[in-house]
């Protein structure tokens, strides 16, 4: 059930740390992933090298989320090659060099740009492409939250080192948990439905003493490797959640309890 056979799935923010692997995960169970970035030829490599592993289940398209005549050329291209396009997952993750910063060091116009980049992109390529799986009678859009979208944050795990937990990151994920939330209920009876996947840390080569406070609070495994979101990703997409629509499900290892 959990199969995606010749669905075209549009991943955005394709190229990056989960993108890779959705992508890779959504052609291994049948499907066609686009691997959308706004760097094209990331998204490229990315796309051969899936496509060696699983030939015609892999291509790559150039998307910028915050622009929408860019999202327009995509869903365009893509329904001039395939006559359709199954559904889209909000994965993207811009920001601007100076994002990451503590609280108190915040710009107001980094803020609002940052924001506005990453909500206000997840909210234009949710916007166009539900105009047309309208028009095309059916679609699936999966937005990507964070645990941070659900719960306030722990700093302190990040006691003693550079990091912190981005005040703009708590203001988008949990915009993108309601948007999610508002799109599933507008657009209920239409053949679309909007779900949303709230990982915690995922493993990426961050300090071991940050790694040993945050994995403390979790159940056994602690952060997550990067290929441990993809199977609720393809449950989200398949035929198996057909009947779940405005949902967010936690994958954090019990990080949030
Ligand atoms: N990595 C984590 O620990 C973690 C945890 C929880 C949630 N998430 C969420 O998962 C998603 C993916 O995170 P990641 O860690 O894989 O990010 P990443 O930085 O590794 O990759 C992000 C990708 O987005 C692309 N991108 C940036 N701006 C873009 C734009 N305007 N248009 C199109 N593409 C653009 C980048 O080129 C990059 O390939 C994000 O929504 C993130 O918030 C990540």
């Amino acid at each position: 059930m959990m199969q995606l056979e010749g669905k075209i799935v549009v991943v955005t923010g394709g190229a990056g740390l989960l993108g890779q692997q959705f992508c890779g995960a959504i052609a291994a169970a049948g499907g066609l992933a686009v691997v959308a970035d706004r760097d094209a030829e990331a998204a490229a490599a990315v796309a051969a090298a899936i496509g060696a592993r699983h030939p015609g289940r892999a291509a790559a398209c150039a998307l910028d989320i915050t622009r929408k005549d860019s999202i327009g050329a995509a869903i365009a291209a893509l329904q001039q090659a395939h006559g359709r396009i199954d559904a889209v997952v909000n994965n993207a993750y811009p920001r601007n060099g100076r994002y990451g910063r503590l609280f108190e060091d915040v710009e107001y116009d980094d803020f609002c740009e940052n924001v506005s980049l990453h909500v206000g992109g997840y909210f234009l390529v949710s916007q166009q492409f539900a105009r047309f799986f309208r028009a095309q009678g059916h679609g699936n859009i999966v937005n990507m939250s964070s645990v941070y979208g659900v719960i306030a944050p722990r700093f302190s795990v990040y006691d003693g080192t550079t990091m912190t937990m981005p005040v703009e990151y708590a203001v988008i994920k949990s915009g993108v948990l309601h948007l999610t939330r508002y799109m599933a209920k507008y657009l209920k009876g239409t053949g679309i439905r909007v779900n949303a996947i709230s990982p915690g840390g995922i493993f990426d080569g961050q300090p071991e003493s940050f790694l040993e406070k945050y994995n403390a609070l979790c159940s056994g495994k602690g952060m997550l490797d990067k290929q441990d979101v993809a199977g609720t990703l393809l449950f989200l997409l398949s035929d198996a959640s057909a009947f779940i629509n405005g949902q967010n499900i936690t994958v954090d290892d019990g990080f949030s309890l």
